[in-house]
């Protein structure tokens, strides 16, 4: 492996300098502080949030699938060794990702949809919308520029199984996710739960951490992703954080394995288009949420 490779498969600052995770962090923090407008932008911005989260479970799965479907691509080719194929030590460093998307070993093993649902139907108790369910169907209403980035994030995530270029860049996609998801969750955490200048969303979205160091509470599908590290005492980081140094793995041994059809310039190339990919479309995704958001404010 070059040194140009070690450094940017083991240096954090790499990937931050390639994904702008300044400019990226300033956005998630204003998003969040918009959301603080009224209990409907809240609403809102939880609601867009968790419904791309959504997705990304089974985008991880498709992705690792797809790995594991190219089965002569990522081959061991040791002198003096039958070739093994080692499409599935890959795949699996992508798929750990996506266990407890699944199904969560430490709350109660419901998937992360479901967490999430439950998050939400508890900020719609604290914005009072079980007395006004008319106001939860209108703002659930998704614009089609929203719309179109899900369909982008749903694209870009899986890769294919045919195109190692495409697979590579796929992988990219995924170390950017979760990469910045850490970020992400910690952030809103701060921001949203810590900050909201109503207690009642406290009292409403409970957050919690047990003596064993487990969460509870709607918030806990937030904080099990990744939480306000000042608050706890410690560095923030959650599941995402695990999900990212598997995924740095996963590229690692592609990298390693790779098939002579694509250079160690070229790996990098399409590693590199797919952390872009993902910045676009998240930088898309918060700036149409602060659209979605101000038109609320607005009464549109
Ligand atoms: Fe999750
Ligand atoms: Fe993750």
């Amino acid at each position: 492996m070059s040194v140009e490779a070690m450094e940017f498969l083991y240096t954090e600052d790499k990937i931050s300098e390639v994904v702008g995770v300044e400019g990226y962090e300033k956005l998630v923090r204003n998003v969040c502080q918009q959301a603080l407008k009224s209990v409907d932008t809240t609403y809102v911005f939880l609601e867009r949030y968790a419904y791309i989260n959504g997705y990304a479970g089974s985008g991880v799965a498709l992705l690792s699938g797809n790995i594991g479907y190219a089965r002569n691509l990522f081959l061991d080719v040791s002198e003096g060794l039958p070739c093994d194929d080692m499409g599935m030590h890959i795949a699996s460093r992508v798929f750990s990702a996506t266990v407890d998307e699944h199904t969560d070993r430490r709350l109660g093993h419901s998937p992360h949809r479901v967490l999430a649902k439950i998050m939400l139907d508890a900020v719609a108790g604290y914005a009072g919308y079980d007395q006004n369910i008319e106001q939860r169907n209108r703002l659930d209403k998704k614009s089609s520029a929203f719309l179109s980035v899900v369909d982008s994030f749903k694209r870009n995530y899986q890769g294919s199984s045919h195109d190692i270029g495409a697979l590579i860049q796929a992988l990219g996609y995924h170390i950017a996710s979760e990469f910045l998801a850490d970020k992400e969750y910690q952030i809103i955490d701060e921001e949203v739960w810590f900050r909201h200048p109503d207690e009642q969303f406290r009292h409403h979205v409970k957050r919690g951490k047990n003596r064993e160091g487990g969460w509870y509470g709607p918030w806990s599908w937030i904080t099990t992703h990744g939480h306000y590290g000042e608050a706890e005492n410690d560095d923030g980081h959650g599941v995402e954080h695990e999900h990212w140094v598997d995924a740095l793995e996963a590229a690692r041994l592609a990298l390693k394995y790779k098939p002579e059809i694509i250079s160690e310039k070229e790996f990098f190339v399409c590693l590199e288009r797919g952390l872009l990919r993902f910045r676009r479309d998240w930088k898309r995704l918060f700036n149409i949420v602060l659209e979605e958001m101000d038109a609320v404010a607005k009464g549109a």
